[in-house]
């Protein structure tokens, strides 16, 4: 049991990285030039969480007549950027906070909060910066019946039954959280969409989310169901170059507009696992997402048109399809159609190569789709700090206009100019206190945040900036807290899928391994499908010899990934299969290397243990021990993972374990009997 003085500093994590500043007599000088819904949340944030300021603070908009003798910069802010910096405003020294816009200046006052809870000397402030992408938005996978597809951190957010009329006040601290990352879009329901959604009745409830997050500069947006004008409006098709269908959405558009004016537009999951889709009707995704973008187009509306699309009708590799479908709409879509295609070419596992479309699509704004609720990196009790996967895939250079040709400016729209931009993010986020199931998990949404503003940060940087505004300024645990993200993304690759490995998870909910999966009805469903292990072998062929998938890549790459000495070993088995005596580069075996990866990432994860351990006295009690707890979960389940791969791996290639590693605890067959038909955030 918690002692008394303990249950005061308890910490349910509810404040997420902004905890209020608990000063209320600090008095601060806060004052705004002009009024406005956006400025006030920006001075009542800065009252909020700035403990002391050396200085007035002044917030106001560049447009203000007393700021035109200081030359901010205008054009280079844009809409959303900030200036933060000392000045002498009508004869006084301040530190003034400002942008194009009162968004901007929300962003600037939340910059403001960052720097000092990070240990910035605010007397020498001098802050600028603008979002490199322009639409930066978390993609809720949030049923109607309150469930969340993948989420693992309780119930939806949205409570669909009481909206529009009660506005829990979490919809605002939601808000908060988001803006202070510069997260500017919401897409409130799951990909796998309800036509309901698009009813009237769900409509007002939009509008009242619409309504809460607007002041905070989040727009919202929906997901369609294709079909809707077949399910909602009793037409016969759903066929885009139908002129009735067409006029279905179109009114359906204004319709949406009608009750929020700044809605964001359409997300589209099409012909893919299920969903209904312009093929249906032998028109191209291209045909069907310019059909919805010319019905949002009036309003200033956009249509993110997901490119995560295979279909059991085609035999070829599962990661080639994307690129065949949507390689030859280069140039087809619309202008306010994003294309929103997965970090990886199979499904957000723990490591994959880059998407093959990034930069193969110049014609076409290339958005870029990422997970940060962990589906396939351990829910929500593994700590995995995503900050290294997502910074690995923005910082991956696919030379389709040259060496730098780097992923973040494909989908930043510098490579091939284009103003419109975005990043997604599959949110973490549902009613648990914590907001995401766990303190760490909650690094993953404000790594998110951070990258979509400016792809380029460094994930460790990022990793230190949130461990200081969550856990306090004491620099011993932001060091333990840092090294233990650092290393957690890798221990998970390592003992759930080492050496390019991917895809070898239980069946539905995806929860533990089951790499010996080869019964299910779709081929690329089993995890057999991914490894092709046998008696002599282990990884599947891309190569011209195989499925030649790294012919869909820029020579550069596809000449490095064609020989297995040059693929990096961290891919080596997503595209060579090899001899389990292979020679890796360091003189051991495959095998070997193989073994050596599991057991490093259940080793990894007990030194996260012990790290831990250290930063007992430093954290609260609450946050400290649910931690520690969910750290032994991970232990024990590293270690299934790792056994139960290596019993089915020698399964089939009856080679020994080396000298000293541990022989798996059960036979395989227990492994294989292993069922959770409760596991939580399966598709419903
Ligand atoms: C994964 C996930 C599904 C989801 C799909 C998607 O396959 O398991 O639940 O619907 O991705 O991104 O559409």
């Amino acid at each position: 049991m918690m002692t008394l003085s303990e249950a005061a500093r308890a910490n349910d994590g509810y404040e997420l990285w902004l905890p209020p500043a608990n000063d209320p007599a600090a008095n601060l000088d806060i004052a705004t030039l002009g009024t406005g819904a956006t400025l006030d949340i920006a001075a009542g944030e800065l009252h909020r969480d700035l403990a002391t300021a050396p200085l007035p603070i002044l917030l106001a908009t560049n447009l203000r007549p007393e700021l035109a003798a200081l030359k901010l910069p205008g054009a280079a802010l844009g809409r959303e950027g900030y200036v933060v910096r000392r000045a002498t405003v009508a004869g006084r020294a301040v530190i003034l906070v400002s942008g194009n816009t009162e968004t901007g200046v929300l962003y600037g006052a939340f910059a403001l909060i960052r720097a000092a809870r990070t240990g910035a000397d605010l007397t020498t402030i001098a802050l600028q910066s603008a979002p490199k992408v322009a639409v930066r938005v978390l993609d809720h996978w949030d049923n109607l019946d309150g469930s969340v597809e993948r989420g693992y951190a309780g119930a939806s957010l949205w409570n669909w039954w009481e909206l529009p009329d009660y506005k829990d006040p979490r919809y605002t601290d939601y808000a908060r959280a988001d803006a202070s990352l510069g997260i500017n879009g919401v897409v409130l329901n799951n990909v796998n969409a309800k036509p309901d959604s698009l009813t009237p009745r769900y409509i007002a409830k939009a509008a009242a989310l619409a309504d809460v997050f607007r002041p905070w500069g989040i727009k919202v947006y929906l997901s369609a169901r294709f079909s809707a004008p077949i399910e909602l409006g009793g037409l016969k098709t759903a066929d885009p170059l139908d002129p009735a269908v067409a006029a279905w959405w179109k009114a359906k558009a204004d319709e949406i507009y009608r009750a929020i004016p700044d809605f964001g537009g359409f997300l589209v999951k099409a012909n893919s696992e299920g969903q209904p889709g312009p093929r249906d009707y032998h028109r191209s995704h291209a045909e069907g997402a310019n059909m919805l973008a010319a019905a949002l187009k009036p309003h200033g509306g956009i249509v993110m048109w997901r490119a995560f699309v295979y279909a059991e009708s085609d035999p070829d590799d599962r990661a080639k399809q994307a690129y065949t479908e949507f390689h030859p709409l280069d140039g087809k879509f619309a202008d306010n159609v994003l294309v929103q295609v997965k970090n990886g070419a199979i499904d957000f596992q723990p490591r994959e190569p880059f998407h093959p479309l990034f930069g193969a699509m110049p014609r076409t704004p290339i958005m870029l789709e990422l997970q940060i609720t962990k589906e396939y990196l351990g829910f929500a009790t593994h700590l995995a700090y995503l900050g290294p996967l997502f910074s690995e895939v923005l910082e991956a250079d696919t030379y389709a206009r040259g060496k730098g040709s780097t992923v973040a400016k494909v989908i930043d729209g510098t490579l091939d100019h284009h103003a419109l931009s975005g990043m997604a993010g599959v949110a973490n986020i549902g009613r648990d206190r914590d907001w995401s199931g766990s303190t760490f998990n909650q690094a993953n949404w404000y790594a998110f945040g951070r990258l979509a503003w400016d792809p380029d940060l460094s994930p460790e940087a990022i990793a230190r900036e949130w461990a200081q505004q969550t856990f306090g300024p004491d620099p011993r645990l932001a060091d333990i807290a840092v090294k233990m993200m650092m290393q957690s993304r890798e221990a998970v690759v390592d003992y759930t899928g080492p050496l390019g490995l991917a895809h070898l998870m239980g069946t539905g909910h995806h929860y533990g391994p089951g790499p010996w999966i080869k019964d299910l009805a779709r081929p690329e469903w089993n995890p057999v499908y991914y490894h092709r292990a046998d008696a002599s072998g282990i990884g599947f062929d891309r190569t011209r010899t195989g499925s030649n998938a790294i012919a869909q890549y820029s020579p550069e790459v596809a000449r490095r990934l064609a020989d297995p000495r040059t693929t990096p070993e961290s891919e080596l088995l997503w595209f060579h299969h090899l001899p389990w005596d292979w020679k890796m580069n360091s003189g051991e075996t495959l095998w070997h290397a193989l073994v050596a990866h599991y057991d490093q990432g259940v080793a990894s994860v007990a030194a996260m243990q012990a790290e831990w351990d250290e930063a007992r006295p430093l954290v609260d009690p609450e946050r400290w021990q649910k931690t520690a707890t969910f750290l032994a979960i991970q232990h024990r389940e590293a270690q299934w993972w790792r056994d139960a791969s290596l019993a089915y791996w020698m399964s089939l290639n009856h080679l020994p374990l080396p000298a000293g590693s541990a022989a798996p605890a059960h036979s395989l067959d227990w492994y294989e009997a292993q069922q959770f038909p409760w596991a939580p955030g399966q598709a419903r």
